[in-house]
């Protein structure tokens, strides 16, 4: 039978702590809610006010389960309050002497049998433990933010917390309509351990200037179907909690570099720039504590036509190429108006596209998202073409063949020789230096990164990737050709993986690593990345749909341009790829596919 918790309390209301105790009162649980002064009881108490008629007013929760909600919430200034509850859950700075501290006095208040758990991100759950008289009582109820919204729980056992205790608070975040997973007591847990690496290299990026917060943001949005960027993830965190759990990572997680504190991070802290619940972070809110961003000096002018001044009118396109990228680049084009010259390496070819093109057109129609007006249309703006001569007077060329470096140089010095002066040449390479095609050219101003996603008819984002010698006007016209073809662009440098790639990779690499060293299983890490942090896929799902091959050789890039021994590929991903499991596509991965 497991035990009935009929009260519980909660230490610390700030950004977590309020939603806990929102989380166990909403499940008819009383709670205690303490905080350490009357003001910050009564910012503890307005938070959760707002954040229960939020609800009402979208309907979420009735009006007099509100008021039944609330009237179980008790609220006290000191943990003496504390004595009568079963369990008691701590959400205070992530500081180990003040947890410390706080469990001692917990141990002497509560009584003998409560349960005492913390919600820290990355401390140690056992060193929290051995400050009280019963560390086999002690575990962590890790909540996600925002806690009445995410569905995961992550349950810290320590060497010494009971098998009782644990089966109790599992069975308790079942009541709450929680999922648990159950694990060991590491740095960062599951899904910070994976997160904070990556949160802390988009900072990075953008202290660096190497894309803006507001393209960091939508890239991610856009090219992974994130719910969030990690900016704007960071800010709804809190900057200074973020930086305090990525400083405890580096210490306890054995010094990756990836987690030392980028030191933007720190600036912000000092400054009082903590994200939402100050006003203020990597952007501007309505005002502390509001979701709301309002724009500020960092954000962009007007709309993208404005940012698309000094862009050159592009009418005619070039498509080189006869792949999967290629096939998608051309309806996209010939679909949004514009003429296109499609150019393969022979009839056969231009064959197939076409027939690929034709396709993929007509399932548009019969799914009611073009008329056969625009499909005939579409297929009437397209010339195909097994010569490049035939590009003499296009004013964009967009290149999409084999990805291999000197295919891409030769192609680049043909273009140089036939196309016309002022033309844009862009690449859709992925992971190729975008400089080197513009150095094979004798104009290479004009010669810019255009990195279309798949499928491209689809995905909405495409990166605009700009090399130390790009003009702005070639930039302009590339984002002007965005916008017209209803794309979301956003511009960044060149460098290896460009803003997605270079940031999900990594992440991907490090879930296998973790589930290397056996620290969970596959499918809990999935649960974790999906329940705890809103992914649509976790990160084994997203590795056998991407492939095993094709990721292995997207970290290598990233590993073999930055050194960084973090990115060093996971060795199990390498045994997999040599073993033939490359996901779906081969019908095993890291899951098998051939009975689903
Ligand atoms: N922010 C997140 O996204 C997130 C997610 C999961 C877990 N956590 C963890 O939750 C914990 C709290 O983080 P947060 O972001 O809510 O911090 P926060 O700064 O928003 O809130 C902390 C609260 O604790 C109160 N406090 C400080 N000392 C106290 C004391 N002695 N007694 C009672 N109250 C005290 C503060 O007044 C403040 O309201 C940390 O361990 C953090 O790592 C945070």
């Amino acid at each position: 039978m497991a035990r009935e918790f009929t009260s519980v309390g909660v230490v610390g209301l700030g950004t977590m702590g309020a939603g806990i105790v929102e989380v166990f009162a909403r499940n008819g649980i009383d709670v205690v809610a303490v905080e350490i002064s009357a003001a910050a009881l009564e910012r503890g108490q307005a938070t959760l006010t707002r954040s229960t008629d939020r609800a009402v007013a979208k309907g979420k929760l009735d009006p007099a389960d509100r008021d039944a909600l609330l009237s179980r919430v008790t609220f006290a200034v000191g943990l003496d309050a504390l004595h009568a509850v079963d369990l008691v859950i701590e959400a205070v700075p992530e500081h180990l002497d003040l947890k410390q501290r706080i469990f001692a006095e917990l141990d002497r208040v509560c009584k003998p049998d409560a349960i005492l758990a913390t919600n820290t991100s990355s401390l140690s759950v056992t060193e929290i433990s051995v400050a009280t008289s019963r560390p086999n009582q002690v575990i962590g109820i890790h909540f996600f933010n925002p806690a009445p919204v995410m569905k995961l729980v992550e349950v810290i056992r320590t060497v010494v917390t009971s098998a009782d205790v644990v089966a109790d608070v599992e069975a308790l975040c079942a009541r709450l309509g929680k999922v648990d997973v159950t694990i060991n007591d590491r740095a960062g847990f599951i899904a910070n351990a994976l997160l904070f690496g990556y949160l802390n290299h988009a900072v990075a990026l953008f202290e660096s200037n190497y894309a803006s917060r507001e393209d960091i943001d939508a890239a991610i949005k856009l090219g992974c179907g994130l719910p969030m960027g990690p900016l704007a993830l960071m800010d709804l965190i809190g900057v200074d909690t973020a930086y305090e759990i990525l400083d405890t990572m580096y210490r306890r997680g054995g010094r990756d570099r990836r987690h030392a504190p980028v030191p933007l991070i720190k600036q912000m802290v000092t400054a009082g720039l903590l994200g939402r619940k100050s006003g203020r972070g990597f952007y501007t809110y309505e005002r502390p504590g509001s979701p709301v961003v309002v724009p500020d000096e960092a954000t962009p002018v007007g709309d993208q036509a404005a940012l698309a001044e000094g862009a050159r009118a592009t009418a005619k396109v070039g498509v080189v190429g006869s792949g999967t990228m290629a096939t998608g680049i051309i309806e996209v084009f010939a679909r949004a108006g514009y003429e296109v010259v499609s150019v393969t390496r022979g009839a056969e070819k231009s064959a197939t596209v076409c027939e690929a093109v034709k396709t993929s057109l007509n399932k548009g129609v019969v799914r009611g998202k073009l008329s056969e007006e625009e499909r005939d249309g579409a297929l009437g703006r397209i010339t195909w073409s097994a010569t490049l001569d035939h590009l003499a007077d296009v004013d964009l060329v967009v290149e999409a063949v084999i990805e291999e470096l000197s295919v891409k140089k030769a192609l680049f010095a043909s273009l140089d020789e036939i196309c016309k002066p002022g033309v844009v040449l862009a690449t859709t390479t992925s992971s190729l230096p975008v400089i080197e095609m513009a150095m094979a050219t004798q104009r290479p101003a004009d010669v810019v990164g255009l990195h279309f996603f798949n499928p491209a008819p689809i995905m909405q984002l495409v990166e605009v990737v700009r090399t130390i010698r790009t003009s702005p006007e070639t930039v302009a016209t590339a984002r002007a050709v965005c916008a017209a073809l209803g794309k979301t662009s956003v511009v960044c440098g060149d460098r290896s993986g460009f803003v997605v790639n270079a940031l999900l990779f990594p992440y991907l690499n490090d879930a296998v690593k973790m589930l290397e060293a056996s620290y969970s299983t596959a499918d809990d890490i999935d649960h974790a990345m999906k329940l705890g942090c809103g992914y649509p896929m976790g990160p084994f799902e997203l590795l056998d749909v991407v492939g095993l091959d094709v990721a292995l050789a997207i970290q290598r890039e990233l590993y073999l341009e930055l050194r960084e021994p973090g990115f060093a590929p996971a060795p199990l991903l390498e045994h997999l790829v040599t073993a033939g499991y490359l996901g779906r596509k081969t019908g095993r991965g890291f899951r098998d596919h051939t009975h689903r």
